[in-house]
């Protein structure tokens, strides 16, 4: 029975494959709630990532590492009731997937089941290769990710730029035709030299999204509340902002508060 109302095709992991084959770039933005989910699929965003940078934009942690799988879910479900046609990825957060395959299959069937999302992401290659592919083997759509890995941060030590060295940079080619080997639908790119990703992108069939990875991969990523300028303290290389929310928002509680002060608000017109 037809509702009478035009629903938007939907964006699928095939939909993201045959970008790839056309050269046409993949844009994909976080959101972790109903209200910025909305907006961002209306304005036509192809992947939304419930990323577990939710971790640090929306809980103040330092690191993406606290953030639970029960408050993933939390996030993912109000996205999902947000967006019609992006595809939307939700990551499996730090010590749900890590070593043990079986817990890595239960935290992604819990995502899908309990949020509605249509893929997962994890970080990592072949040190997780089990995991995907217990998770792939249930139908669950496996998106990567490699360079710059936040929830090994401890391991790393610091946020800079990954693989520079060709021995790291080996791996991570490695990491990725596995990747894509394994059956994942795309891989994220993080942080890494441009000719690298462009080269990584080139070599396998899957789409590369890259954020701090240069021009020649299948897309871009970025946190969405960096990309609004909400946050002025955080200025990578690779950040460009569309917006400047800070100062907007900021404007519009101090006018609200001052208005408060001296009983411009509410006026005449705004009670009953
Ligand atoms: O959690 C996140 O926001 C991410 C992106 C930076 C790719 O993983």
């Amino acid at each position: 029975m037809s509702t009478g109302t035009v629903q938007p095709k939907r964006v699928t992991t095939h939909t993201l494959q045959e970008m790839k084959a056309n050269g046409v770039k993949i844009a994909m933005l976080t959101a972790y709630d109903f209200s910025l989910a909305r907006l961002v699929d209306a304005a036509g965003i192809d992947v939304i990532l419930v990323g577990d940078s939710a971790s640090n934009v929306m809980a103040g942690h330092e690191t993406t590492l606290p953030i639970t799988l029960d408050q993933m879910i939390y996030h993912a479900s109000s996205v999902v009731r947000g967006v019609q046609r992006a595809l939307v990825v939700v990551d499996l957060p730090f010590g749900t997937y890590q070593g043990n395959t079986k817990g890595a299959l239960n935290s992604a069937i819990r995502i899908m089941k309990e949020s509605g999302a249509h893929a997962v992401k994890l970080e990592g290659g072949r040190e997780v290769i089990g995991g995907i592919e217990r998770i792939l083997s249930a139908g669950i759509p496996v998106m990567g990710h490699l360079g710059l890995t936040p929830q090994s941060i401890y391991k790393f030590g610091t946020y800079v730029v990954r693989a520079r060295e060709e021995a790291e940079a080996l791996r991570l080619r490695e990491d990725a035709r596995m990747l894509e080997e394994a059956g994942c639908f795309a891989i994220v790119l993080e942080k890494i030299p441009a000719s690298l990703a462009a080269e990584v992108a080139a070599s396998v069939s899957i789409p590369v999204i890259g954020i701090g990875a240069g021009q020649g991969v299948d897309g871009q990523v970025l946190v969405l509340h960096d990309m609004l300028g909400i946050n002025k303290e955080f200025n990578p290389r690779f950040l460009r902002r569309y917006a400047a929310l800070h100062d907007v928002i900021t404007g519009a509680v101090e006018g609200y508060v001052k208005d408060v002060r001296s009983r411009d608000f509410p006026s005449a017109d705004e009670q009953y």
